[in-house]
Parts: structure tokens; C-alpha cells; sequence
């Protein structure tokens, strides 16, 4: 019985050693939000450019052309729904999240073109947001 009882601590105590020695992180300072830090003009813009600007040209009411899409979007009151339309650090209170995801109460889910964005191109910009929506 003895035994037994050491055998399964040793066999613990095995398994806490190989877990820690695995989860080290080789980055000195992971983000906090996808483990690449993504750019709005290299990741971000080509998203809009291939969804968006034809809906939302330049002079429009909501630009999302390069160079303009940062001051649109990024703590831009919507004039619609009452909250920012790029709540830095924050995606879950950011209408453009609310209006990719087709959130109800966020009117029509974008693009309305009826073809929602891929998973992975929402996570992009929700990275994005959530790294701190630098216009960089
Ligand atoms: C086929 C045209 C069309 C496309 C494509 C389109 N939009 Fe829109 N968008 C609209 C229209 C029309 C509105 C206004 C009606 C509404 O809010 O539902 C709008 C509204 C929005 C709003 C709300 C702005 C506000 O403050 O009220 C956001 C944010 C938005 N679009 C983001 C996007 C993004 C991001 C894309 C690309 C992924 C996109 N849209 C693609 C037509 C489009």
C-alpha cells in the first residue's frame, strides 16, 4: 500500500517536471492577443481593401481606404450604435466586431454582401484591436 501510495507520487512529481519543462515560452514577451504582433497597413488593410472599400470609398461616411480607415474607426463614435467603432485593446465592445460577427442589435452583419469574413480574417483584425489598434 506504501508503495503503491509513493509510486503515484513519484509518478506526480514526473508528470509536473515534464509539464513545466515544456510550457517554457521561447518569447520574451508574448502579446497578449495572437502571438505575432499584426500591422493595420500589412494584415488589416488588405482585409478591407478585398471586402470593404467598395461599400466604404474614400469620401464616403466611413473611409475604410488605406490611410484613412485609422481615424474612421479607432475611437470614432458611431454615430449609429452609440459606441466606438475601434475600442483599442477592447474588440468585444467594438462595433466593427458587433457588425462582422452580425451581432443582433448591430444592424447587417458586414460585409453586406452576405459572404461573412473568414475566421481567421476576423481574427486578424480582432488581434488587431486587441494588441491596441496601432496605426502602424
Ligand atoms: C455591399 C456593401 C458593403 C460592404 C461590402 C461592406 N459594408 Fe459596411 N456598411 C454598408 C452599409 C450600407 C452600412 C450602413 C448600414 C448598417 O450599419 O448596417 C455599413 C455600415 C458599416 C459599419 C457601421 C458604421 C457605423 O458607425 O454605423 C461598419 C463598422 C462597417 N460597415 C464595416 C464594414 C467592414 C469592416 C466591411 C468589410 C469587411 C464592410 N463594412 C463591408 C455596406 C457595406
Amino acid at each position: 500500500m506504501n508503495i503503491g501510495i509513493t509510486k503515484v507520487f513519484t509518478a506526480i512529481f514526473c508528470c509536473l517536471v515534464i509539464a513545466s519543462s515544456c510550457n517554457k515560452n521561447d518569447e520574451p514577451n508574448p502579446l497578449p492577443n495572437g502571438d505575432v504582433e499584426v500591422s493595420l497597413e500589412k494584415d488589416v488593410q488588405p482585409i478591407f481593401n478585398q471586402n470593404c472599400i467598395m461599400c466604404h470609398p474614400a469620401n464616403g461616411d466611413m473611409s475604410l481606404i488605406q490611410g484613412e480607415a485609422y481615424s474612421n474607426l479607432v475611437n470614432f463614435m458611431s454615430p449609429n450604435y452609440n459606441k466606438v467603432r475601434v475600442s483599442p485593446f477592447y474588440a468585444d465592445s467594438s462595433v466593427i466586431c458587433f457588425k462582422l460577427h452580425g451581432i443582433e442589435g448591430y444592424g447587417l452583419q458586414m460585409p453586406l454582401n452576405g459572404i461573412p469574413l473568414e475566421d481567421s480574417e476576423i481574427k486578424i483584425i480582432e488581434d488587431w484591436i486587441g494588441q491596441g489598434a496601432l496605426n502602424n
